[in-house]
This record gives structure tokens, C-alpha cells and sequence, in this order.
């Protein structure tokens, strides 16, 4: 069978950039508050799903040296389309010239995860090139009277652009679930904003992301010092600091965009993805754990080896 070779990526992000202090201007909050408690400076807002999406999706084609007709299907993990009906995936591949099928998947802040898995299940079954894209635009439905939420969400999207190859590929394991006895901790209803029990949330994500990662490193035969680099969720900087610690991995090795970019759900871990490429954090042979947890609940971690 077929393994996936990472050949391209890409983000895309709004112009409009608002600070703490720009929203301590209108709710009963601070700047202080903000990133003592979730680490977020900032937040980049505006935008369509799609808009974001082709951004970033038309970066990894072009990185990759593909055009459209190469191109088997658009994956596009969103909690926010653009409309209800329909799916967001067929604009963006229509934007982007290709070719190939399109599709949204929703599984929230796991969302680009799951979708790398079901990108390895299609190259294993003969897709040839696959273009993964998590995107949002959380911004337009969040509460911006609600202290307890709208300080945490942002605006973005990150695409990488996958493609078969012989060999056993960069996908080592993965271990996707979900639990839906949980689905009233965080929620958003149609035509109303996002609702999160914070405290409960915060306590359970990091017990899944512990357990979802560990559940990848063995199925991967890795242990947790084999890995260079943690490429989590981007929620909450202390529950990145709290799976890091349980997992006994240091922090230093975890990648942190939630600074600038703060929780961009689906987009979180390819923004987080493309700037430790970018940043040149991932050398050949690395093994790095993507993991995360979201509404649902929903958590989905993989181990990856870049290629030599
Ligand atoms: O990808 C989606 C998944 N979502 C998450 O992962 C979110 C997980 N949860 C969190 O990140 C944290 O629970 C929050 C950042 C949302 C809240 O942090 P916390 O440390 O759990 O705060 P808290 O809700 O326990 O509130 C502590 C205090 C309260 O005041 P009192 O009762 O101690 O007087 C809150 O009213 O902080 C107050 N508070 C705020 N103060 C200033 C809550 N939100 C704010 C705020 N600014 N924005």
C-alpha cells in the first residue's frame, strides 16, 4: 500500500490583527488576564472559510509544484463553512482549478487530524494527491459579549498538500476518537454562538490528549523521548504545558502559535505544522506527535517521521 509523503504547505490568514488590549476595550478583561491564563496575544480576524482556505490551499499546491488537474481531492476540516449548504470544500477546489472530489469534515479542533487519516486512507486505496486544509473563521460565532470565549478564538487556515509514495511514508500511527456523551461542554446551536463549560473542557483535554498521544507513540512503537517535536492543539498554553508534563516531554519541544494566532480550531495544528517547517524546527528523520482534543468531545493524535 501506498504511504503519504508531505510535499507541500501553506496558511492563510486575515489582514486585521486584534490585540487583548483592543478587546479589553469592550468586555470586563485585560491584557494580563489573557495571557496569564491562556497565552494568547493576539488574534487575526476577518474573512471567509473559503477565502482562508484557498489561501492557504493554492501556497501548498504551488510548494509542492502541482496544478489543479493533479489533484484527487480537497479535504477541508471546518467547523465554520461558509454556508450550511453547501459543503465549503467544492468552492475551494473550484477557486483553485482542481479537478478532483471535495468534501468537508467536521470533528472541531481534531479536525485536521482526522483529515490527514482519512488522507493516508485514500492514497492507500490509490488517490495520487491530496489537499488537506483545516480552516475557520470562529469569529463569526463567538460571543463577543462573553469574556469567557471570545478572548480564545481566531481566524485562519493551514494546508498541506499530500501525495503518494512507495515507501512507507510519514505516517506512522494514529488513534482518532470521540465520545459523544460529552457534546454539551462545548457547542455551538444554528444561528447562535459558541457555548464552553472552560473549566471542564481544560480539565478533560488534557487527560485525552495524554492518553490519545500515548495510545499513537505505542502504536508507532516511539516512546516519548524518541520524539523532537509536539505539534499540539493550540487551546491553551497551560494545557500544553500540563500534557507536556504528563507525558514527560519538555515544553521546549512543544510548538506554540496560539501567541499570535490563538484558537483557530481546524486551522490550530497546520498553522502550528507550517510554522515549525518554516522556522526550520524539523530536520530530516525528526518524529514529531500531532495531537488534539475538541468538541464532541473529539481528540486525534499522529506520528510522523520527516523524510530523510
Ligand atoms: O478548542 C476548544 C477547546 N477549548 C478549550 O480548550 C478551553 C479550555 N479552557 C480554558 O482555556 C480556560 O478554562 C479559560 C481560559 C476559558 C478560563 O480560564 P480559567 O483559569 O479556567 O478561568 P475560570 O473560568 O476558572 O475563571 C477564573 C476567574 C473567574 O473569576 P472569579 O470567579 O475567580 O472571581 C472568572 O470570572 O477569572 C474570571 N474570568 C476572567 N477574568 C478576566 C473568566 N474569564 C475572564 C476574562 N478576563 N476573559
Amino acid at each position: 500500500m501506498a504511504g503519504i509523503r508531505i510535499t507541500g504547505w501553506g496558511i492563510g490568514l486575515p489582514d486585521r490583527i486584534v490585540t487583548n488590549e483592543e478587546l479589553s476595550q469592550t468586555l470586563d478583561t485585560s491584557d494580563e488576564w489573557i495571557r496569564e491564563r491562556s497565552g494568547i496575544h493576539q488574534r487575526h480576524i476577518g474573512g471567509t472559510t473559503s477565502s482562508l482556505a484557498v489561501i492557504a490551499g493554492r501556497a501548498a499546491m504551488d510548494q509542492a509544484g502541482v496544478t489543479g488537474d493533479d489533484v484527487d481531492m480537497v479535504l477541508l476540516a471546518t467547523t465554520t463553512p461558509d454556508k450550511t449548504v453547501p459543503g465549503t470544500a467544492p468552492t475551494v477546489q473550484h477557486a483553485l482549478g482542481i479537478t478532483g472530489g471535495a468534501v468537508d469534515l467536521n470533528a472541531a479542533c481534531s479536525g485536521f487530524v482526522y483529515g490527514l487519516v482519512f488522507a493516508s486512507g485514500l492514497i492507500a486505496t490509490g488517490a495520487k494527491r491530496v489537499l488537506l486544509i483545516g480552516a475557520e473563521t470562529l469569529s463569526r460565532i463567538v460571543d463577543w459579549e462573553d469574556r469567557g470565549t471570545a478572548i480564545l478564538f481566531g481566524d485562519g487556515a493551514g494546508a498541506l498538500l499530500i501525495e503518494a509514495t512507495d515507501d512507507e511514508g510519514d505516517l506512522l500511527s494514529w488513534d482518532l476518537g470521540s465520545d459523544g456523551s460529552l457534546t454539551d461542554l462545548l457547542y455551538c446551536e444554528h444561528g447562535d454562538a459558541i457555548h464552553m463549560e472552560g473549566k471542564e473542557v481544560f480539565r478533560r483535554a488534557v487527560r485525552v490528549m495524554v492518553d490519545s498521544s500515548t495510545n499513537a507513540m505505542s502504536q508507532a512503537n516511539v516512546t516519548a523521548s524518541d520524539i523532537s517535536l509536539v505539534i499540539p492543539h493550540q487551546a491553551n498554553m497551560r494545557i500544553i504545558q500540563a500534557a507536556c508534563q504528563r507525558l514527560e516531554i519538555p515544553e521546549e519541544r512543544a510548538v506554540v502559535v496560539m501567541d499570535r494566532y490563538a484558537n483557530t480550531s481546524s486551522a490550530s495544528i497546520p498553522l502550528a505544522f507550517v510554522d515549525a517547517i518554516e522556522n526550520g524546527r524539523i530536520h530530516p528523520g525528526d518524529l514529531l506527535l500531532l495531537t488534539g482534543f475538541g468538541a464532541g468531545m473529539t481528540w486525534a493524535s499522529a506520528v510522523l517521521r520527516w523524510p530523510r
